[in-house]
């Protein structure tokens, strides 16, 4: 049986995604074999990486001067690996959660940073037009606090957006955006694979890095520098396939303000359940809350679990509760989280 999956991340993947890799598990195109057991350089497995790679310009709209890459090293590897491909000497971060933390981290290990924002993270700080560094970086979705950049703005140097948590859940305006990634394991496949997409004048063959790390190299051999992660990126193809079928990315937009919004309401209406963030700030894909008293936290997580509400349990540095509402998940599951708070609170308050 099928559980509903609230994980941050690996989430859950597409139940028809699923099957149609179990289906052709041990056969693939008639070959006898799975698409992991046989060389990257088979053109079938480079139609699989150049069907993903066609799907996601045709989903996000990215325009051609852009390069689409699956680089590898998670989406953590890019807090690095961006100021190592872009060579910047300054770099600007707006803050507004742990992952942008991160990326101010690794960024100083490159460059001379500058910050604007600070913990607690309950809402977006006010950008002032950013000049004079070589580019700003924002997470457009806090995963671990909850918390959206509803609009970067406009700026005077490229804006680099971590999109880990919510690629595909919304269009991108790449008007004001040179460079996007996300890891994949959230609304996009398996983990393994980091989705970069990127104006290619950003980009520079000659960067002093592992040419397996340099996204110039990886857009000219088509992701091939080594042996990719193979079985990762057939299965982001059948999630873009998916999507597609769905109606596209305005769909996923549609079921994440969908789910969110009535999740929301339902933590607003109760003096039970509760969530700090400011509600123009408010993620559509993960929605942390805490209890009031959080000794029941542990009953919660047993409760719900034996209910099939799965992998409730919030972040360790912010507690209490978080439900992730990725694409994949599907619609009954946020009306039976819904039923099974307020039984809980009608039980326990
Ligand atoms: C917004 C964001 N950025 C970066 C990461 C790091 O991703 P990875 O584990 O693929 O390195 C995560 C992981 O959850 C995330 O949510």
């Amino acid at each position: 049986m099928r559980t509903f999956n609230f994980s941050a991340g690996p989430a859950g993947l597409p139940l028809s995604v699923l099957e149609s890799a179990q289906a052709e598990l041990l056969d693939w195109q008639g070959l006898g074999t799975s698409v992991m057991e046989i060389s990257h350089r088979d053109p079938r497995v480079i139609a699989v990486f150049e069907s993903a790679q066609r799907q996601i310009r045709e989903l996000l709209a990215v325009p051609d001067d852009y390069a689409v890459i699956f680089a590898q090293g998670g989406a953590s590897a890019m807090f690095d690996l961006i100021p190592q491909n872009l060579s910047p000497a300054s770099v600007h971060v707006l803050n507004t959660g742990a992952w942008s933390e991160k990326a101010i981290k690794g960024a100083q290990r490159h460059a001379a940073v500058t910050v604007t924002g600070a913990a607690p993270y309950v809402d977006v700080p006010a950008l002032s037009p950013v000049s004079g560094v070589d580019y700003l970086h924002y997470c457009h979705n806090e995963t671990i606090h909850g918390v959206r950049v509803a609009d970067i703005g406009t700026h005077q140097v490229p804006v680099v957006c971590d999109a880990s948590s919510s690629i595909f859940s919304e269009a991108i305006d790449w008007s004001r955006h040179d460079l996007v990634y996300a890891g994949a394991q959230k609304n996009l496949g398996p983990s393994g694979v980091c989705l970069v997409i990127a104006k290619r004048s950003l980009l520079n063959a000659d960067a002093a890095l592992a040419p397996v790390f340099n996204f110039a190299k990886l857009d000219a051999e088509g992701s091939m520098v080594n042996t990719p992660p193979v079985f990762a990126v057939y299965l982001i193809e059948k999630v873009l396939a998916w999507i597609t079928q769905r109606g596209g990315v305005s769909a996923m937009k549609a079921a994440a303000q969908r789910r969110s919004t009535s999740l929301y309401a339902a933590i607003d209406q109760s003096d039970f359940y509760s969530n700090p963030v400011a509600p123009a700030a408010r993620s559509w894909m993960n929605v942390p809350f805490l209890l009031a008293n959080p000794d029941l936290d542990a009953e919660f997580v047993r409760q719900s679990e034996a209910q099939g509400l799965m992998f409730l349990k919030g972040h360790r540095s912010v507690g209490g509760m978080r439900a992730s509402l990725y694409n994949a998940l599907p619609d009954a599951a946020v009306p039976a989280l819904i039923q099974f708070m307020q039984h809980f609170e009608a039980t326990r308050a």
